[in-house]
């Protein structure tokens, strides 16, 4: 391929990237079985008029405020140890949010180290990190108010399949 093509080929595939992360599109562009879905296919949250909130959602403040908001501070607000996940989610796309709770994030400066521990063999994360991520995502966007989602939708059948598989497998 001339350089020249290969060049207009990289020019567009930089331009759609900012695109496809999207990291404030957190509108649903579908449904299924009670999760909800962005244009780029990746998990979002919905909240309806009445304030009832996706079960995604509520399981994720339940899981976030049992694994994260020790060090995150209660409702993704941040405290003097950790940055406030509820704006952080707002500059980081899924796969980028994904990685780092996987593998962590260790930054050593002047102030001292600041270290973010690896989750990736923590099931109690990783089978719920989609939840987290909606619900982080519903408190960066100002969706859902502090506190516990007062109504949500049921419990759906592919949650307890998904749960049973990864906890299991
Ligand atoms: C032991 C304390 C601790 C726990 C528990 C913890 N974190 Fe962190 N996390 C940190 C620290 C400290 C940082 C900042 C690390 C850095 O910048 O070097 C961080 C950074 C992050 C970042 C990157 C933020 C950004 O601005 O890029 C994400 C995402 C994150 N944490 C998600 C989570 C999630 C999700 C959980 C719960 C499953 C969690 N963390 C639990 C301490 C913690």
């Amino acid at each position: 391929m001339p350089t020249e093509t290969l060049r207009a080929a990289l020019a567009v595939a930089l331009c759609a990237m900012p695109l496809a992360a999207g990291a404030d599109d957190t509108a649903v562009a579908s449904v299924e079985d009670g999760k909800y879905f962005a244009a780029d296919e990746t998990p979002t949250f919905n909240v309806s008029a009445d304030g009832t909130v996706d079960w995604y959602t509520f399981s994720g403040f339940r899981r976030y405020h049992s694994e994260c908001h020790v060090c995150h501070g209660p409702d993704g607000m941040g405290s003097t140890y950790a940055p406030p996940l509820k704006d952080a989610v707002m500059n980081l796309d899924y796969w980028e949010f994904t990685a780092v709770v996987a593998a962590g994030l260790e930054h050593v400066d002047a102030s001292g180290n600041s270290v973010m521990p690896a989750f990736g063999l923590n099931r109690n994360v990783m089978c719920y990190l989609d939840d987290i991520w909606v619900y982080l995502r519903a408190r960066g966007a100002d969706a859902v108010p502090r506190g516990r989602p007062a109504k949500r939708e049921d419990k759906p059948d592919a949650f307890v399949e998904h749960e049973n598989a990864c906890m299991a497998g």
